[in-house]
């Protein structure tokens, strides 16, 4: 082909792909090239720009191993992984949000009788966590499971320390007959995420924060409902608004009201001080 130029290029490429292609893979593919040559376009990509762009994505997929996605932490500063769920996961009638899953959260964690401590030794505020699970037309939901878990109150999880590892901050509870939820944990700290790796040294580049307001992480689900992704914040994070992963969205931050040292809500006597969170969980039926 003699041909070939700037401007037919791109439909060249996708005309490449033969009938035998599947017609998601093609719309998939087709978009995708039309996009990356527009960019190209848009910008004058130079050679040595393109090439810093290949260098880029190896070193971000050598910096993953089994305890660290880099690929996953790229998506999410990007917005992109915001932007999926936002897109997969519609809010409706005042329905929990969903937010980022993020890299650190373990399955088959074990489930734990309704008003445990998740957090036994964990360094930070002890904090009561309670409220009602219901559908969106507020009928409460027993047997609803929460899938839970944090950061410790320094802004490190469990699988971040060094040596075996120790589950701490996580767990699973399940609503009660009255779809009432309550467990203790403690008031998780804003966070940086990891910028020893390419991705920040790109948060460097575009003069990014790398902080996370704190936030408890967890999945709720019930039978003949939707299962919701999410996180819940403290409302005193001065991080709220600049959160690198751009996980926030209003209806998922709430206040943690702090108390003195005395006897909590659920007659728990505690020495020191705690935090007390109300949240109110409404489920989409699927
Ligand atoms: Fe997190």
């Amino acid at each position: 082909m003699s041909d070939l130029n700037v401007h037919t290029l791109t439909d060249a490429v996708i005309a490449r792909m033969t009938d035998k292609v599947e017609p998601r893979t093609r719309q998939l593919m087709s978009a995708l090239i039309r996009h990356l040559h527009a960019f190209a376009t848009e910008v004058s990509l130079t050679e040595a720009e393109w090439f810093a762009a290949i260098d880029f994505l190896t070193r971000t997929g050598k910096n993953c191993t089994d305890t660290r996605q880099e690929f996953i932490l790229l998506s999410d500063v990007l917005g992109l992984s915001s932007l999926v769920i936002a897109t997969n996961h519609p809010v409706a009638a005042g329905s929990l949000e969903s937010s980022v899953l993020g890299p650190f959260y373990l399955p088959e964690m074990p489930e734990l009788p309704l008003g445990s401590d998740l957090a036994v030794g964990v360094a930070g505020t002890p904090t009561l966590y309670q409220g009602l699970v219901t559908d969106t037309d507020g009928t409460p939901l027993a047997g609803a499971t929460l899938d839970i878990w944090s950061s410790d109150g320094e802004g490190w999880y469990d699988v971040q320390k060094p040596g075996p590892l120790k589950p701490a901050a996580r767990g699973r509870i399940r609503t009660g007959a009255d779809g009432r939820y309550a467990f203790w944990s403690i008031k998780p700290a804003d966070y940086p995420v990891p910028t020893d790796g390419p991705v920040g040294e790109l948060l460097r580049a575009m003069d990014r924060d790398s902080m996370r307001p704190g936030h408890l992480h967890f999945i709720a689900s019930a039978p003949g409902c939707e299962t919701v992704t999410t996180q819940i914040f403290a409302s005193d994070s001065p991080e709220l608004r600049r959160d690198a992963v751009f996980g926030v969205s209003d209806g998922l931050i709430a206040p943690f009201v702090s108390h003195a040292a005395g006897t909590a809500p659920d007659g728990r006597v505690l020495s020191t001080p705690f935090c007390t969170v109300d949240y109110a969980i409404r489920l989409r039926r699927a």
